[in-house]
């Protein structure tokens, strides 16, 4: 009996993490090199700073049989998908594919339309844990719809599956898709730069700040099971290393998916301390599920807050500019109210004990101002332990 109408709820409770191919790697996907990457998966650390998807983004198709069932390339993927998805089991890592609504990918690879079911199910039998779905070649498609039928497809073939929304909210997804996916894109994709905006006629590709200004108003929408997502990560692609902390420390204050983008066999050790900071992702996997928001911002730097379980909070001090700029914040002076999870912050009364997530040291107590050089397109970010 076939069950309909839903996805699959017990899964990203906390935002994803994992790793994704598109970012570093484009088209220029293979068996070989997943393999290698689930490894590095492992040999790095990753996986144990809580990475655990290995995705394989647009590209890995090889052509529908007679029958409509899809294979991967023969030549680049020559054990099949069944095998890799078992190698990457026996890594203890789970297995991601890639698709789109339209007939074809956005790399011009065979697409699902009219192959829901079927891919669903064929995914299903190769051990896929994983599914992004993407909105390429879709000129007359009602999203909904079709985001809708291909969850009821993996519902019905029975596999757990995370099901990512690839929409670049075209159609507002976090209006509708909190019980259609677990996570829906909220922009174009994401432009391998600080502060750039790059016109792609007819669409753009957004640099770091564009997008934290995209995701910034959307912070109601995204919860435990359902998260708004920024698009996956470009620290160790190219951006300066403080960039890269800016990037990533922002994606934890949003609870952000964590895909990182980069060549992981292949990565610094700034880049691989930046990717596996723990007390950083904690900010991001906190159970609350809460996204950050602005407290304030003034003459390009703005102070981040996030509510976290027991009465913590993390909090982000964003240098937008590329001037040093020293920063004060006197606690008594000030009150921090979240409208969202209503929770309250008087630091007159209550006292918190402040740990630097990078540098990894105290800095004291909110009885005493807190004052900083940050450097340009940097942050500062603290954990308030409530004591
Ligand atoms: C779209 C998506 C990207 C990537 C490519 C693959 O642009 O938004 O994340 O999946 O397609 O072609």
């Amino acid at each position: 009996m076939c069950t309909y109408g839903q996805k699959f709820d017990r899964l990203a409770k906390t935002p994803p993490m994992g790793w994704n191919s598109w970012n570093k790697f484009g088209c220029d996907v293979n068996e070989k090199m997943i393999r290698e990457i689930a490894d590095a998966m492992v040999s790095t650390g990753m996986k144990d700073a809580g990475y655990l998807y290995v995705n394989i983004d647009d590209c890995w198709h090889g052509k529908r049989d007679s029958l409509g069932f899809i294979h991967p390339a023969p030549d680049r993927f020559p054990s099949g998908m069944k095998a890799l998805a078992d190698y990457v089991h026996s890594k203890g890592l789970m297995l991601g594919i890639y698709s789109d609504v339209g007939a074809l990918t956005c790399g011009g690879k065979p697409g699902s339309r009219g192959h829901e079911y079927q891919d669903a199910i064929t995914y299903a039998q190769w051990g896929i844990d994983y599914l992004k779905y993407d909105w390429c070649n879709t000129d007359g498609i009602n999203a909904i719809g079709a985001y809708t039928t291909m969850r009821d497809a993996i519902y019905s073939a029975g596999r757990p599956m995370v099901f990512s929304i690839c929409e670049w909210g075209v159609n507002k997804p976090w209006l509708w898709a909190k019980d259609v996916g677990h996570l829906w894109r909220i922009t174009g994709d994401i432009e391998l730069c600080f502060d750039c905006k790059v016109g792609h006629d007819p669409w753009f590709n957004w640099g770091v700040m564009n997008i934290i200004d995209k995701q910034e108003v959307l912070r109601n929408y995204s919860g435990p099971g359902h998260w708004n997502d920024p698009d996956m990560l470009e620290v160790g692609n190219g951006m300066a290393v403080n960039e890269d902390r800016t990037h990533f420390s922002m994606w934890c204050m949003f609870a952000a998916p964590l895909i990182s983008g980069n060549d992981i066999r292949n990565m610094s050790n700034e880049t691989k301390e930046i990717l596996t900071n723990k007390e950083v992702i904690a900010i991001d996997q906190d159970s609350l599920g809460y996204e950050g928001f602005k407290y304030s911002a003034k003459d390009s730097v703005e102070i981040w807050f996030k509510p976290l379980i027991n009465d913590d909070w993390a909090m982000c001090i964003l240098n937008r500019s590329l001037k040093l700029h020293s920063v004060s914040f006197d606690w008594k002076n000030e009150v921090v109210y979240d409208n969202l999870s209503k929770r309250y912050a008087a630091f007159d009364k209550t006292v918190y004990s402040l740990s630097n997530l990078w540098t990894k040291k105290d800095e004291g107590t909110t009885t005493e101002e807190l004052k900083a050089e940050l450097p340009g397109h940097d942050v500062l970010m603290l954990r308030l332990n409530k004591m």
